[in-house]
């Protein structure tokens, strides 16, 4: 088969990586792709956020047999749709389903009608009853952008004055765009977070390993909310007990509601939750594989992903037994300083002599005059497994210090959050 992966990230990478593996893959294409999906797709410089050209492109071509879409705003956008309407196969969820993901005020409604548990809310299109309620609603409170806002549409505001603030930038300033035409205010809750990602045919819900972002900029936590800057994989607090209230409370309920809304949803379905006091909640819905989620998570898949996503496809995910590896992983990722905010590109990249079972996925790089450079705020995501956290990440440190260009910036806490939390 030749496969098309829109997208261009570490995710893409890892999942380029992972489908390479398949003895089902003959080639693949990747649209735009970035200098390490270079060495293993042939790249495709097409806006793939322009749903109608790639379906021209796709049409043209003649012989793409399938086509996986990973990032939010081509499914957004419906790309998924526009494919298929082309008579074309391809993985990821319908236009009505991944609004899921695109529209915040749709998923907290979703979860309200459904009692599907998630913190309480309001949702406001006007500026004057928001900053009414604002005047009397439990401190810290979370302000949170409906549309897409690549990561950044939500403020948790620890004061009146800040929400107040965060308020008028979102609503009347347009900091993250029409994004903000209309804001859901939610209660502030506490407790550690897990990425809790699923295959999904609409009937057939497989639960992938689970694992932890860092979404700070800056070690324990500070600094501004990023795309991530690394991940490790099991969530130690996410054992069998947890798994089956999230399957029982959330899982299944959120796959019978979009059914029961005519939205089913086939793809991958991304559960950012929450362990609180009083149980699970839902954080978030993504409507597709997290990064840098997926650096920690493909590694460890033993089943060929071809196969799992042609099952999805084709609904027969219930015959397909998906394998994972023992142990643990870690993605740390480098990035460009000052990001998530100005940062320079165009620095070359020196690899050192790393160990030959360390993985680097490529997110913001490029090639120039036979040079890898930098081309984006989260450059490289270095990936280790180990027997557990501590030694998957005592690798990624090691070879991390061999990798250089200028301005490089990482974490050096990524892996240590939540070791104090029983384990279940
Ligand atoms: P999101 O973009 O929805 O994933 O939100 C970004 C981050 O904000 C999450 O990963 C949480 O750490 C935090 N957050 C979002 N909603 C809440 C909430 N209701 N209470 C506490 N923290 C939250
Ligand atoms: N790592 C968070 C996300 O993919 O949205």
């Amino acid at each position: 088969m030749n496969v098309l992966v829109i997208g261009n990230g570490g995710r893409e990478h890892a999942v380029i990586a992972a489908l390479k593996k398949s003895p089902k893959v003959d080639k693949i294409y990747a649209m735009k792709g970035n200098a390490g999906i270079a060495k293993m797709a042939e790249l495709v410089n097409v806006d793939y956020c322009d749903v109608k050209a790639v379906g021209d492109w796709v049409d043209q071509k003649g012989d793409i047999d399938f086509t996986v879409v990973t990032p939010d705003d081509p499914l957004a956008l419906g790309l998924v749709d526009e494919l298929q309407s082309r008579g074309h196969r391809a993985f990821g969820p319908n236009k009505n389903a991944a609004i899921i993901e695109a529209s915040k005020a749709f998923s907290k409604d979703l979860m309200k009608k459904y009692n599907i548990p998630t913190a309480q809310y309001e949702t406001f299109s006007d500026y004057e009853s928001a900053k009414k309620y604002l005047e009397t609603c439990a401190i810290p409170v979370v302000l949170k952008a409906d549309g897409l806002a690549l990561g950044k549409g939500v403020l948790i505001c620890m004061t009146r004055e800040e929400a107040q603030d965060g308020l008028k930038e979102m609503m009347l300033d347009q900091k993250f765009g029409s994004a903000g035409n209309k804001v859901v205010v939610e209660e502030f809750l506490v407790g550690p977070e897990v990425s809790a990602l699923a295959f999904t045919d609409g009937k057939t819900i497989k639960p992938m390993i689970t694992s932890c972002d860092h979404k700070r900029a800056l070690d324990n936590d500070e600094g501004l909310n990023t795309g991530g800057m690394g991940t490790f994989s099991p969530a130690p607090f996410y054992g069998e007990k947890t798994a089956q209230e999230v399957m029982e409370k959330i899982m299944r309920p959120t796959i019978d509601a979009m059914n029961a809304e005519g939205r089913t949803f086939k793809g991958v379905l991304y559960f950012g939750l929450m362990k609180t006091k009083d149980g699970m909640k839902v954080i978030e819905y993504n409507a597709r594989f997290g990064d840098p989620e997926t650096q920690v998570i493909l590694p460890m898949l033993k089943t060929d992903l071809m196969e799992i996503f042609e099952a999805i496809v084709d609904e027969r995910l219930d015959e397909v037994d998906i394998e994972w590896e023992d142990g643990a992983c870690v993605c740390l990722v480098l990035a460009s300083g000052g990001y998530p905010e100005k940062y320079e590109k165009g620095k070359e990249i020196t690899f050192g002599d790393l160990d030959k079972d360390v993985t680097v996925y490529h997110a913001g790089t490029a090639e120039k005059d036979g040079k890898v450079v930098t081309s984006g705020g989260r450059v490289l995501g270095v990936v280790a497994k180990g027997a557990d956290i501590e030694a998957a990440r005592r690798k990624v440190y090691a070879n991390a210090e061999k990798i250089h260009f200028d301005g490089m910036y990482y974490r050096k806490d990524i892996g240590i959050k939540y070791r104090d939390i029983a384990k279940e």
